[in-house]
């Protein structure tokens, strides 16, 4: 074990340490925290299992069968703990207008003095009893230039394993770090200090969280929380947030896209970076399999969640993952509606607030028949009879597992590779039951960024509030942009300027919506592998070889335009979830009002425009 030892303030860091700020930051840290000791995480695999096998002690983790699951572990987390806390989210810029109308803002001083250096701040004597895991990782492929580094200090163990899984991590990373390498520092602590003698819990938090991002200083702070994307500051907070507004200021895009390969039957490669907001299937599209009956086309997964892309001197965009593996929820996932991610299943994955079988394997809703008891994430018996009765889930809706990219039968070869792959095209997608047609592609840029910035998804009942009613959702980027949302919008608007600068072709725009139901309250579109159909039709687009039809806000294919072997699926259905009917959308426009209203400050004047032209088309 590389274990410093720690005389006062003084770090006794591996030889390898070689960066002076890190080890002052650390052991400024180590101060304030005031951590029993610290640990460097040098990211090998002896010591994820030594770690796993303290969780096991601590009884945090459940090691799972080894014949059924193996490698495989169970967390259940505090029920107050089981999921993002977008009100408890703080993007703490100098200017409130610069965090936007979309994000909680707080004076970044205020915010200082409240977490580090007030009079009885959050932070001082946080990590008492605890050690400090020192978590270096490279979000995206070492060295890669498209990728950035990160070092997160927690106090929780549980972080350190599943940022083995989902980043680069380790001692690698240090190294490639140098003596004045530059990173982003992320402070995590779950905010429940032992006293001497205390005994810990399975699944120590805080009431109290805040998720904190000083986007000036580029710094993350997380405070009461160990789940998620609130604990795995690489994720959301890094990737997203930080990242978004260090795009910003370089030229660059950090979005919440998946992004995958699609080998056409002629062996053309293309790639696709693809939004849509949490939780409408962007796992699913980014393993999809293709009908057996559409011949010959291949999809291979890059990404599953979040995107950076760089321009590059070949005037194309290049992509990344910065994540190396997928922090996915589990219900709702079978083999189904997403075979390649059950097989990335089968081993060495963290599951987090499933539900545990009398076998010692997990189950969750949707995965396929119901166990006849088993145990629940709450630790409570559960059959399908206490179900039926009480409507307790088995699994936490936000139930998750965490499994290393490299499980996955689909990965793509170019998946770790450092230059990234050109972006073809970009789709965005919501969920709506009206309205938005299957599938439209932008007749230019200007017209695709519209799109994005007006997508939105209807609630659920799974969220609070009325269902049906549409929350918008940006990019789905909504939660995630670290500055404001109409400056965002203007980025991409001279992205355009700065990538036809260079003679290239931009990559073309979709918006999708696999979502329309019909007057029996149902979907429509089978949607999951059948998805290829429309995915096959916008490589046919851009090769200039499949048809469309052009309306008032893009180009959409006809009946006749998609390919329909192996799916019985008529002319007449098909007319119900591509049409953009001239009614529903003068409503819809009204909504994108609203929106424009809330995000005044800074709208760019060509998204009014746009608008105005589609209205004035609807009104003639
Ligand atoms: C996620 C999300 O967990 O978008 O990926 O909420
Ligand atoms: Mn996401």
């Amino acid at each position: 074990m590389n274990r410093p030892t720690m005389e006062g303030l003084r770090l006794n860091a591996p030889a390898y340490v070689k960066n002076a700020r890190l080890i002052a930051w650390v052991s400024e840290i180590a101060a304030l925290t005031e951590a029993a000791e610290v640990y460097w995480c040098d990211g090998s695999k002896q010591e994820y299992d030594r770690l796993c096998q303290q969780l096991v002690e601590a009884g945090t983790f459940k090691k799972l069968d080894p014949v059924k699951r193996p490698g495989s572990y169970l967390a259940w987390s505090d029920p107050s703990d089981v999921a993002r806390v977008e009100d408890r989210t703080f993007i703490c810029s100098q200017k409130k207008e610069e965090a936007g109308p979309t994000n909680n803002w707080m004076d970044p001083a205020e915010m200082r003095a409240l977490l580090q250096t007030g009079d009885k701040p959050l932070f001082k004597g946080s990590m008492r009893g605890r050690t400090l895991y020192v978590v270096p990782f490279s979000m995206g492929p070492l060295g890669s230039p498209i990728a950035h580094i990160g070092v997160e200090l927690s106090d929780s163990p549980y972080v350190a394993v599943n940022m083995r899984i989902m980043t680069r991590m380790g001692r690698q990373v240090i190294e490639l770090l140098g003596t004045d390498g530059q990173f982003v520092p992320c402070v995590h602590t779950v905010g429940a200090p032992l006293e001497p003698g205390q005994k810990d819990v399975a699944w120590p938090c805080n009431q109290t969280k805040y998720i904190v991002h000083y986007p000036e200083t580029r710094e993350i702070w997380s405070y009461g929380s160990g789940y998620g994307g609130n604990a795995l500051l690489g994720k959301k907070c890094f990737a997203l947030r930080i990242a978004s507004t260090m795009g910003r200021d370089q030229g660059w895009l950090a979005e919440h896209m998946l992004i995958l390969g699609v080998t056409s039957p002629a062996g053309k490669k293309y790639h696709v970076a693809a939004a849509f907001p949490s939780a409408c299937g962007k796992t699913n599209f980014a393993m999809l399999i293709p009908p057996a009956a559409l011949n010959g086309w291949k999809v291979t997964t890059i990404g599953d969640d979040i995107a950076w892309i760089k321009p590059h001197a070949d005037g194309r965009m290049y992509a990344i993952n910065p994540e190396a593996g997928y922090f996915g929820v589990a219900p709702g996932t079978n083999s189904h509606t997403n075979p390649n991610c059950m097989a990335s299943l089968g081993r060495d994955v963290i599951f987090t607030n499933v539900a545990l079988t009398d076998d010692g394997d997990v189950w969750w809703e949707g995965m396929g028949e119901a166990p006849a008891h088993c145990i629940d994430w709450q630790g409570q018996d559960w059959t399908p009879e206490i179900a039926k009765e009480t409507g307790r889930k088995a699994a936490h809706p936000n139930s998750r597992f965490t499994v290393a990219a490299t499980n996955n039968p689909a990965l793509d070869e170019a998946w770790d590779d450092a230059a990234g792959v050109p972006i073809d095209a970009f789709i965005f997608g919501g969920r709506r039951s009206t309205t938005v047609p299957l599938v439209t592609e932008a007749r230019n840029w200007m017209e695709g960024v519209y799109m994005a910035a007006t997508m939105g998804s209807e609630t659920t009942a799974a969220a609070a509030g009325a269902q049906g009613v549409v929350r918008r959702d940006p990019f789905a980027m909504l939660p995630f942009c670290g500055y404001n949302m109409s400056d965002y919008f203007q980025h991409w608007l001279d992205m355009e300027q700065r990538l036809e600068a260079s003679g290239r072709t931009l990559p073309k725009i979709y918006c999708v919506n696999w979502f329309r139901k019909g007057a029996d309250g149902k979907f429509v579109w089978p949607g999951y592998g059948d998805n290829m159909r429309v995915l096959q039709w916008m490589i046919q687009r851009l090769e200039g070889q499949a048809g469309g039809e052009e309306h008032f806000f893009g180009i959409s294919p006809r009946y006749e335009d998609l390919e329909w072997s192996g799916l019985d699926f008529s002319r007449e259905q098909f007319a119900t979830i591509i049409d953009a009917a001239p009614d529903a959308w003068r409503e819809e426009l009204k909504l994108h009002q609203q929106l424009f209203d809330q995000l005044a400050y800074h709208l760019p004047q060509a998204l009014k425009d746009t608008k105005g032209r589609m209205e004035a088309h609807l009104a003639g």
